[in-house]
């Protein structure tokens, strides 16, 4: 039986995201091999974290973003993305955060996300329930999708889906955490996403499904972490919802894909 400390968590992505903030003038943002940025911050965010983690936990294994696989391939492991969201903490853009997951068997076991610059702390225990600064999540579900309800995509699912047949509002918020973690708020009815790794999502779907939300790919088979943690990005869509909004979203996307 894993016990963990949540008030530490909580306490942990707190520091991490204001010492994020410290640094923000300072970001040295450069491309990596994949084209993608990194900057100072994601790279210190990312040690103060697996120092910290090690630490307190000196036997679980941990897995970030920037420094990759650290101990055993068995038993708990940390997944960590110092900084979801780096374009935007680049572009000053406020939608970035701290994301620390807890994998018991590749399941989300505990997870936090924290939003510096809007001060929002999302976390979950599995069986817990999830919580926004303080708050209980309850992800309202939905019998028919309106004009006003808002659909979250990824950048890459924009890209390569037909959204034509979508009738409700879009939006393309840049970081996959917040993106379901919003779901889980429900300020996001839903989040089509795909091509995204286990340590981008661990925390945040745990803080989603912990409020009543259901991942799964759009052939209904449920989006597993544990096999990310060697295949590296889910390859097909997915959507990440209350049950009844993700079968409404699916048919409307699968009308415009005929
Ligand atoms: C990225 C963001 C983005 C998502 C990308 C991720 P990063 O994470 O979450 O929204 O669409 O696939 O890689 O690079 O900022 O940690
Ligand atoms: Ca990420
Ligand atoms: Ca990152």
């Amino acid at each position: 039986m894993v016990e963990i400390d949540n008030d530490f968590l909580c306490a942990l992505a707190r520091e991490a995201g204001k010492r994020a903030l410290d640094m923000a003038e300072n970001l040295h943002a450069e491309l990596k091999p994949d084209q993608t940025l990194v900057t100072r911050v994601d790279r210190e965010v990312e040690r103060f974290l697996y120092e910290q983690l090690q630490s307190r936990y000196p036997h679980f294994a941990f897995l970030g973003e920037e420094t990759g696989w650290h101990g055993s391939h068995d038993g708990p492991l940390w997944a960590v993305d110092p900084i979801d969201g780096t374009t935007n903490m680049v572009y000053n853009i406020p939608i970035w955060g701290v994301s620390i997951a807890l994998l018991l068997d590749g399941e989300p076991a505990a997870g936090v996300f924290y939003i510096p610059r809007l001060d929002e702390l999302f976390h979950a225990q599995k069986g817990q329930g999830s919580y926004c600064n303080g708050m209980r999540l309850h992800a309202p579900d939905r019998t028919t999708l309106q004009l006003e309800d808002t659909i979250g995509f990824t950048s890459a699912a924009a890209k390569n889906l037909h959204t034509k047949a979508l009738r409700s509002r879009i939006r393309c918020l840049g970081s996959i955490a917040a993106d379901i973690a919003y779901v889980g708020r429900g300020s996001l009815a839903c989040l089509v996403g795909w091509s995204e790794g286990a340590y981008d999502m661990a925390a945040a779907l745990l803080v989603a499904q912990e409020a009543g939300c259901v991942a799964r790919y759009f052939s209904g088979q449920p989006l597993e972490l544990k096999p990310l943690l060697t295949q590296g990005k889910t390859r097909e869509p997915f959507i990440v919802a209350p049950p009844n909004t993700y079968e409404l979203v699916r048919a409307e996307l699968a009308s415009g894909n005929l």
